[in-house]
């Protein structure tokens, strides 16, 4: 059986505060477990008795109250830690602006401090109050953080005017939250799994101060790991010399060359169960490279190269879990893919085009076509961020279509 998730439901003293009573009643008849806190206004209007009683479970009002819960935890944190979703309905001015400014100075603000799981605002609140600069700054810089604030409703309002600041009706705070879990349940879907990442340029050395290299910033290896992690996933990027900054959380296993990336991506392989290769590495290096820099002398100089092995390929060879590589062309970017596809018994590549008016390499965008054994997909052009969700969705696919 699947377990059941929780929703913190956190109360504040807005007058709309004696409709979230029979919002707890039908998340509950949905299955949901529901927690409901309190602030000290909310419960000069509604009592916390009826939330107890609804909802099942004791009602919490107070940062300090150790008459409920496990003495073992701090109840805060233990809040923040139960809930898959919080909801701040009714949301006040005063909520909204001590959640921006990071004020935790009761029970419901310190939980929404310490909350790593989604937080929903429905704010409700007189128009002049809603309309107010503060607010709408506190609005800002919670969705700026990614933060979901429901706009309130039009109409007559508890205070006697008429305009925008009403709580919407029961159905679409229902409908909200029911949109955020399924949301925040398809983002978890990489838990449990290991995805290795390769990102980046290569450098070959040439002498002790010059090498070989290429334009990759990193950033479409980067954006992929920052999505896996989002979705669940333990990732391990083994990254050459990138130019921006892995995202925390991450295992970065950084690399220079292409033997060392080779021997490092190798290490990590048997672990993975998904393994993407969107690192640029260098065909070949330099056969012999200097043990001093080279001076000039005049005459020309010519250096003997050597070809790397192809990591991609070597790892084919054993291939496990799904395994999706990268191609980067400048002409014939379907041949070539396809070619791709089959000589390195990969499940699929995701091609780019990386002649320089692309602007691909370095740069934030790209548009990409996704080749598989059973067909291809052509993306339009879209940000590195939201190409490693689409190609996060289709490696998903694929592993569905296997099962
Ligand atoms: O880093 P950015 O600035 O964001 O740029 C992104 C990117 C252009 C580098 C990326 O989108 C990309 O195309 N990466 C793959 C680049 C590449 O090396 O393509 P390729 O067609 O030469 O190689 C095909 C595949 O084999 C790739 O998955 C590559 O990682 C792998 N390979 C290549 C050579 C080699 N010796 N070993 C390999 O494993």
């Amino acid at each position: 059986m699947t377990e059941k998730k929780t929703i913190v439901i956190g109360v504040t003293g807005g007058i709309a505060a004696y409709k979230v009573t029979d919002l707890v009643s039908r998340l509950k008849k949905r299955g949901f477990e529901v927690e409901v806190m309190m602030t000290e206004a909310a419960q000069e209007l509604v009592a916390p008795l009826t939330f107890r009683v609804i909802s099942g479970r004791p009602v919490r009002l107070d940062l300090f109250d150790e008459s409920e819960g496990d003495p073992a935890e701090v109840e805060h944190i233990a809040i923040a830690d139960r809930a898959d979703l919080i909801v701040i309905v009714p949301a006040t001015a005063n909520i909204m602006a001590k959640a921006a400014a990071g004020i935790a100075d009761d029970l419901v603000s310190t939980v929404i401090l310490a909350a790593d799981s989604p937080v929903l605002y429905f704010p409700a609140m007189n128009t002049r109050m809603w309309e107010h600069p503060a607010t709408q700054n506190s609005v800002a810089v919670l969705r700026e953080r990614g933060f979901k604030v429901v706009d309130p409703a039009e109409g007559r309002l508890a205070c006697g005017t008429v305009g925008r600041g009403r709580l919407p009706d029961i159905e679409t705070l229902e409908e909200k939250i029911l949109a955020v879990m399924a949301e925040s349940e398809r983002e978890r879907d990489y838990a449990g799994k290991t995805v290795l990442i390769t990102a980046g340029p290569t450098e070959e050395p040439i002498d002790p101060v010059r090498c070989i290299t290429n334009h990759s910033s990193g950033k479409m290896g980067c954006a992929l790991a920052k999505a896996a992690l989002r979705r669940g996933a333990e990732v391990h990027l083994v990254c050459g010399p990138i130019r921006v900054d892995p995202p925390a959380g991450v295992r970065v296993y950084p690399v220079r060359t292409a033997l060392e990336m080779k021997a490092q991506t190798e290490a990590l392989y048997d672990a993975a169960d998904v393994t993407i290769m969107a690192a640029a590495v260098a065909d070949y290096r330099v056969k012999d490279a200097a043990a001093q820099k080279i001076k000039k002398d005049g005459s020309t100089l010519t250096l003997e190269l050597t070809p790397n092995p192809d990591i991609l390929a070597s790892l084919g060879e054993r291939k496990h879990g799904v395994l999706v590589g990268f191609a980067a062309e400048t002409e014939r970017l379907a041949e070539n893919a396809r070619r791709k596809l089959e000589q390195k018994h990969v499940d699929m590549i995701v091609a780019n085009d990386v002649s320089p008016a692309s602007g691909v390499f370095g740069g934030d965008t790209n548009t990409v076509a996704i080749f598989r054994k059973n067909g291809a997909t052509d993306c339009p052009k879209m940000t590195k961020e939201a190409l490693a969700d689409v190609i996060l969705d289709e490696i998903k696919n694929l592993e569905e279509t296997k099962e």
